[in-house]
């Protein structure tokens, strides 16, 4: 598995059951989804985010192989900012670059699409996360007080 073949296709219905399989339970849901997704994961839920007109979905695949490495949603909060969300990558291959590979092309998506500023909200004990976010430049953010008073605001300028 080479992950700098790593590229970015929309999420669609056929990845629903690969990406359920990668949480175990509801803990692991948490960190990947926060309060959004509920246990256990369902097809409805799936389509409830393909279906969200403020976000796009993308699923992560490694050269000609089809199957789901990672997953990665990019919403919009402003004209000028967006916000990463929902990043996971499967746990059968975790630890070998794919984390930080898809999240370089989801802040390539957005740097493509004009965008100021790529924030993003991690569990501060999510060190993995955290280690992955900031070897791509981003920092703990300089803004108090937001709605996710339990998770490490992070942010990515792109431009001024
Ligand atoms: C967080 C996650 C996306 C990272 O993806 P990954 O493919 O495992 O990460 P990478 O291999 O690209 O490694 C990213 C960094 O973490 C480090 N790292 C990888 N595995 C690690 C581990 N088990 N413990 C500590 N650091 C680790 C790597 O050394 C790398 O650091 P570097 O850039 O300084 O070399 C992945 O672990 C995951 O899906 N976790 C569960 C869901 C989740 O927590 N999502 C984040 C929500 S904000």
């Amino acid at each position: 598995m080479d992950s700098t073949d790593l590229r970015l296709r929309p999420f669609v219905p056929g990845d629903d059951a690969e990406v359920t399989r990668w949480f175990a339970d509801a803990g692991a849901l948490r960190l990947f989804a926060g309060k959004r997704l509920r246990w256990p994961l369902d097809t409805a839920q799936w389509d409830g985010i393909r279906s969200d007109p403020t976000l796009t979905a993308w699923t992560a695949i490694i050269g000609e192989d089809a199957r789901p490495v990672g997953h990665g949603e990019i919403v919009e909060e402003s004209p000028t900012e967006v916000r990463l969300a929902m990043i996971a990558v499967a746990p059968s291959v975790r630890g070998r670059g794919v984390g930080r590979t898809m999240v370089a092309a989801l802040i390539e998506k957005c740097r493509e699409a004009d965008y100021s500023l790529v924030i993003l909200f991690v569990h501060p004990d999510n060190a993995t996360a955290i280690r992955a976010y900031r070897g791509l430049g981003f920092r703990p953010s300089p803004v108090a007080g937001n709605s996710n008073s339990n998770s490490l605001r992070m942010d990515l300028r792109l431009k001024k």
